[in-house]
């Protein structure tokens, strides 16, 4: 099996990933949020790209969420921003939420192209990391980033799921997934190596520091998400 990370939404735009297995990472926040939503009962997310699109599903449903957010905050008009502690079991259990974030969804939609797409976070790595190994197909872990660009939080999730994966069968990695992979051999604590990484900085200093520990926590679950037909639902049961 080969693994391949990449680092932003954008590296996932017009990629051809036929006969691969995709998993989508975006930590802060929204790949966390749709595993909290999927484990808190809710019954199937749509993810989109663009506001107006996640506007008209929720019409032509004539029921369920709106969620995402902008630079971070909840969207004008939005029944849910994009803080994973939102997302209750009271609020959503057998809802369905049409959801928009300016990395996450995109990430996404730019990945549709693979055999399969899982989303996953800190929450579920070993679920996923289960799930992978049930087939021998090649791998790309698509990190959404932040606004294009490397983002730590993502990328030392990937280079755990991938040293994972290496840990039980032979992999072939390029420079960038062995870098990462290593990263990941020698973080011992995971919010010590994120405390001072962009993303993390600024959502701690627009108000949501609980979320960051939160979306940091190892293994809280066994959700297996699959983005398939337009829409995220879960393929395995909770344990929580
Ligand atoms: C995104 O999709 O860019 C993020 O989830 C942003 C955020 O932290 O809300």
């Amino acid at each position: 099996m080969r693994i391949e990370i990449l680092a932003s939404a954008k590296e996932a735009l017009n990629k051809n990933f036929k006969g691969k297995n995709v998993v989508v990472i975006d930590v802060l926040r929204a790949t966390t949020v749709m595993i909290t939503a999927l484990k808190n009962g809710a019954e199937k997310i749509y993810p989109f790209k663009e506001i107006k699109e996640a506007v008209e599903k929720r019409e032509e449903l004539k029921d369920g969420f709106l969620a995402g957010e902008r630079k971070g905050l909840k969207i004008e008009g939005f029944d849910f921003g994009n803080s994973p502690l939102e997302f209750t079991e009271e609020k959503i259990k057998g809802k369905v939420i049409c959801m928009t974030t300016s990395n996450g969804t995109r990430a996404i939609e730019n990945s549709q192209s693979a055999d399969n797409i899982y989303i996953a976070s800190y929450l579920n790595v070993t679920s996923i990391v289960e799930k992978i190994m049930e087939s021998d197909k090649d791998l790309v872990i698509v990190c959404a980033g932040t606004d294009d660009e490397f983002s730590l939080d993502d990328s030392l999730c990937a280079g755990i799921i991938a040293n994972k994966i290496s840990e039980k069968k032979k992999v072939l990695m390029d420079d960038f997934t062995i870098s990462l992979q290593n990263l990941a051999k020698f973080s011992k604590n995971i919010k010590e190596v994120l405390e001072e990484s962009k993303h993390y900085s600024y959502l701690k200093k627009i108000g949501y520091e609980s979320d960051l520990e939160y979306c940091l926590t190892l293994d809280l679950c066994d959700i297996v998400p699959e983005y398939k037909n337009q829409e995220i639902t879960n393929k395995k049961a909770s344990l929580s």
